[in-house]
């Protein structure tokens, strides 16, 4: 039973949520709109309640709302096998803040402009090896891309066949949850160690991936090497506000979500970028005139808006929250739907249009 006080539930069973969930998404929280209004409440575990809302009000007050209160920490817990519980995206309060503070001076203006000339020669390189004249899965190719970008401004690495061996055990990983299928099946055989278990599979792949970085961390460690541009000589080198450093399993999970974060979904972005620019020539053919980045940024928007690469946010609430109508309990997850917001007729006329 959910408890009283909160939004109704789709009338659904717990597998049918999670599968649908997983398996058709933009499916699924459509209809439980049209069922619910806007906000209904799933739960996917036994013990997690997760308020989802597509009020524009809510939305805001939620992210304008007090961190102490609103945890995202807590609210991002499913990530923790993927990408370690010292992972910026899991910490919460002071611990969230020190980690903050040691990852942000890598992402300054000036040497983002120095990744610019990087990323311009990466992609260069792998757009001249694409086939013409016929129809291709671009996804790969951008993920490619987008992972030899990243390992290039966290490692350093400036010669691509190292770039490659850098990467390879990365994407083996990720490529485990490459498609909803394979995540919905990780799901059910989470933590289940059996020869033919997915879940194995997984953990068996993350240390493969965990063996690479603790041998990085410990090799950068010894030779003293932490003078390097790149973001992992910066955070080797980084100091909190007591003198100390990141201990080697933090700095694992800060280099797993930059990894992660940073290369997963701007592969995904640019894909559906492309996906819309081919099903709506007349923008493409404008974007190829435009003289300036103006219209490209709206391209960019306009994509993010339509195809959001990340669907819902998530807060877990540590005290009771008024939200619209709805009096939350301390401890149920909020999660504003960025994907059913970007679709209010009322905020975006003619919601599914691409119009940049
Ligand atoms: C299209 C590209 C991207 C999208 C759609 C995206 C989306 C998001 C979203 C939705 C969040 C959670 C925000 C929240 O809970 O309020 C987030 C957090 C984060 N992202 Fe990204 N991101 C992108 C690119 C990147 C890149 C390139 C990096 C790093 C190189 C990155 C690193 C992070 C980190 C470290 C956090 C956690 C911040 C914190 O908790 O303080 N992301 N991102």
């Amino acid at each position: 039973m959910i408890p009283p006080g909160l939004p109704p539930r789709p009338d659904l069973s717990r597998l049918n949520m999670s599968v649908g969930f997983m398996v058709t998404p933009t499916r699924f929280l459509d209809a439980c709109q049209r069922r619910c209004g806007d906000y209904f409440t799933l739960r996917p575990q036994e013990d997690r309640l997760l308020v989802v809302t597509a009020d524009p009000g809510a939305i805001k007050q939620v992210f304008t709302g007090d961190p102490a209160v609103l945890n995202a920490g807590e609210g991002n817990i499913v990530l923790a096998p993927l990408l370690g519980s010292a992972s910026t995206l899991l910490l919460d309060g002071e611990e969230h803040m020190r980690h903050r503070r040691m990852l942000l001076p890598p992402f300054h203006g000036e040497r983002m402009r120095a990744y610019g000339e990087t990323m311009r020669e990466i992609a260069a390189r792998h757009i001249a090896a694409w086939p013409r004249r016929r129809t291709f899965a671009v996804l790969p190719s951008m993920q490619a891309i987008t992972l030899e970008i990243i390992v290039q401004a966290v490692f350093g690495v400036d010669d691509p066949g190292r770039r490659a061996r850098f990467g390879a055990p990365l994407r083996a990983l990720l490529d485990m949850l490459g498609s909803r299928r394979q995540v919905l099946m990780l799901a059910l055989s989470l933590n289940r160690t059996g020869p033919r278990s997915p879940w194995a599979k997984f953990a068996a792949a993350r240390e493969d991936a965990d063996a690479l970085l603790y041998e990085e961390i410990a090799r950068r460690r010894a030779s003293g090497d932490e003078e390097g541009e790149d973001i992992f000589s910066l955070l080797l080198a980084a100091r909190d506000e007591a003198g100390e450093p990141l201990t080697d399993s933090e700095l694992r999970d800060e280099l797993m979500t930059l990894l992660v974060a940073g290369h997963e979904t701007t592969a995904t972005a640019l894909a559906w970028a492309l996906e819309r620019l081919r099903r709506n020539p007349a923008v493409l053919a404008r974007l190829l005139e435009a003289e300036d980045d103006a219209y490209l940024d709206a391209v960019i928007k306009e994509t993010l808006r339509l195809r959001p690469v990340v669907p819902a946010v998530v807060r877990r609430l540590a005290e009771p929250m008024q939200l619209g109508p709805w009096s939350l309990p301390a401890g149920v997850n909020v999660a504003p739907s960025i994907y059913l917001l970007h679709r209010r007729a009322d905020i975006y006329p003619e919601p599914d249009e691409f119009r940049p």
